[in-house]
């Protein structure tokens, strides 16, 4: 019946075709078999994993394949015009930068860099976990803060926490899964005091859908020569997810040290993309509108089902089902929608992201079905 329903949704609202449905929480193995582009027949409504559908732009499809008679090359004499593009766009210069196959290389590398030799990472609890699963592998220990009580990472015990032991602090901001952000001026406080006595690393990927274009990003901190680490992606509201293409910003000193761990560099064909996509501002606004109208559509659906959530600074929203999210993943799976995956300690919580319209609006009718 659940999926009756869906296919005469899909119908209407012109994803036609009936979902393959997955029976557990995706593994990246599982997704290349079973899932293809929402933009295409037989998909399944992905909205766990925070991408942008729109993407990549036509303009950038046409670098792409104008680019494949470079395929051919090894990347790295390709990387020169992009890093001239980030210079310029953040207000650094080249040695600044570190372009990674996706920022979670980034992430991955600092993680080694900092973790060796049993270094210890503060960080929040929940939030993105790729450094720190990294730096465990090197031999680092992780002493996880709680988000406060709004879900926001608690900036004031995370510097209580700092010891003799702690090489480096990892603050998502906004956060995911929580998508909260910082204010600005506890954030900018916090890393001018911490930043003398221990690595402040800011994971910037959500950077570009928070509102207030006032906001401040840390690579200001990485100007005046702080230690300060800042990460930034394509993947999001570039729609590249799928490229692997992002960057690390720190001061030359802290680059050149990084550097020794990249192992995945990008690939052609995603520098090239990059490039386009920078010069893209039909898109990127676009981008950033859907998502603010997917938002207001997950919030509408959410007020009337009187559902608890953080107001979100990101591409998802996270909110109280009151349902195991193991439960409730089960229920949309059935009804052709995957949402995120269990985020500890807040199992009866749940964070979709926001699809293309067409999607959003068929997960609210999907939660009002669920939970209504
Ligand atoms: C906070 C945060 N950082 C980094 C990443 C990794 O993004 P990518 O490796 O695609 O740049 C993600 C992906 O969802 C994320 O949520």
């Amino acid at each position: 019946m659940a999926d009756f329903n869906r296919r005469d949704w899909l119908k209407s609202s012109g994803l036609i075709g009936a979902a393959t449905l997955l029976s557990g929480w995706s593994t990246p193995e599982v997704l290349t078999q079973e899932i293809k582009s929402p933009k295409k027949k037989n998909s399944l409504v992905r909205l766990n994993s925070n991408e942008n559908p729109y993407g990549p732009s036509e303009k950038v499809r046409k670098a792409m394949k104008n680019a494949f008679d470079d395929a051919c090359r090894y990347p790295y004499s390709y990387q020169n015009e992009l890093l001239e593009l980030l210079a310029k766009k953040e207000g650094v210069s080249k040695d600044h930068i570190i372009i990674t196959g996706g920022s979670t290389e980034g992430l991955n590398i600092t993680g080694a860099a900092f973790g060796l030799y049993g270094g210890e990472i503060i960080a929040a609890r929940p939030t993105f976990l790729s450094m720190m699963d990294y730096a465990v592998l090197y031999g680092a220990t992780i002493n996880w803060v709680d988000v406060d009580k709004n879900k926001g990472l608690d900036l004031d015990e995370m510097k209580k926490r700092i010891s003799a032991q702690t090489r480096l602090i990892f603050l998502c901001n906004p956060n995911n899964p929580t998508s909260t952000l910082l204010p600005a001026n506890d954030l900018r406080a916090f890393c001018h005091d911490v930043s003398e006595r221990v690595t402040v690393f800011s994971d910037e990927a959500y950077y570009d859908f928070i509102e207030d274009k006032n906001y401040p990003s840390m690579i200001e901190f990485v100007k005046e020569g702080k230690n300060v680490i800042v990460s930034r992606t394509f993947s999001k509201v570039y729609g590249l997810a799928g490229l692997r293409i992002g960057y690390l910003i720190a001061r030359p000193d802290i680059i050149t040290k990084l550097n020794d761990h990249v192992a995945a560099f990008t690939n052609v064909l995603a520098i090239k993309a990059a490039i386009e996509a920078l010069g893209d501002n039909e898109f990127y606004n676009h981008a950033v509108s859907k998502n603010r109208e997917g938002r207001q559509m997950i919030y509408k659906t959410l007020d009337e089902l009187g559902l608890e959530y953080v107001k979100s600074n990101t591409n998802f929203v996270f909110f109280k089902s009151g349902r195991h999210i193991n439960e409730l993943h089960k229920s949309f799976m059935e009804r052709g929608v995957q949402i995120g995956r269990p985020f500890p300690p807040f199992y009866d919580w749940c964070r979709i992201s926001t699809g293309t319209t067409e999607e959003v609006a068929f997960f609210c009718e999907q939660l009002k079905a669920v939970l209504g």
